[in-house]
């Protein structure tokens, strides 16, 4: 399928930078995070601690089934698909991967202390095991690397010339 596909850990961008393709490209966007929102009436720190995350996590594969089957979409995923490798088949089949990294100092600046995000809640060492734990499995499944520490219209214009090379 010719989706393009955001991923990567958390605060790298994927949720602005799939707005403004989206846009540029007249697409349909697909946050994979709030279409899981919508769909079960709760936010992700409510499912969460009422049904735990192995729950969760089954509902990110359901999902990306269903729309790896889909055209034209900009498929922004929350930062946990990707790190399963169990969904990198889907994601090979729905189009092309676009990792999203802006380093991990940077990753702390942006996600410490963010109480919406139930997985920064064990703090930054965590955080980093996470991400250094993630990002050989994202590097995995990606079809192109983008470097999103710069501003978001350095990011949006780093990615249109790499899409231009992948399609
Ligand atoms: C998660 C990232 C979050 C959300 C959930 C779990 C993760 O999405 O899906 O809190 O495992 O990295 P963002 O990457 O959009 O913050």
């Amino acid at each position: 399928m010719n989706n393009l596909i955001l991923c990567g850990f958390m605060g790298c961008g994927k949720t602005t930078l799939g707005k403004k393709l989206a846009g540029h490209f007249g697409r349909e966007l697909i946050d994979t995070d709030s279409e899981i929102v919508k769909r079960e009436g709760k936010s992700i720190a409510d499912i969460f601690a009422t049904y735990g995350e192995p729950y969760f996590r089954r509902l990110e594969t359901e999902l990306i089934k269903e729309f790896s089957a889909r055209e034209n979409l900009i498929i922004s995923l929350g930062g946990g698909l990707a790190a399963n490798t169990d969904n990198h088949p889907y994601l090979k089949a729905a189009g092309k991967v676009i990792l999203l990294d802006c380093g991990i100092d940077e990753t702390l600046n942006r996600i410490m202390g963010d109480n919406s995000r139930p997985l920064t809640k064990g703090g930054k060492e965590d955080i980093i095991n996470r991400y250094n734990l993630r990002k050989p499995i994202y590097e995995a499944v990606a079809d192109v690397i983008i470097d999103s520490a710069k501003s978001e219209e350095k990011t949006f214009l780093t990615t249109l010339s790499a899409i231009e090379e992948l399609l």
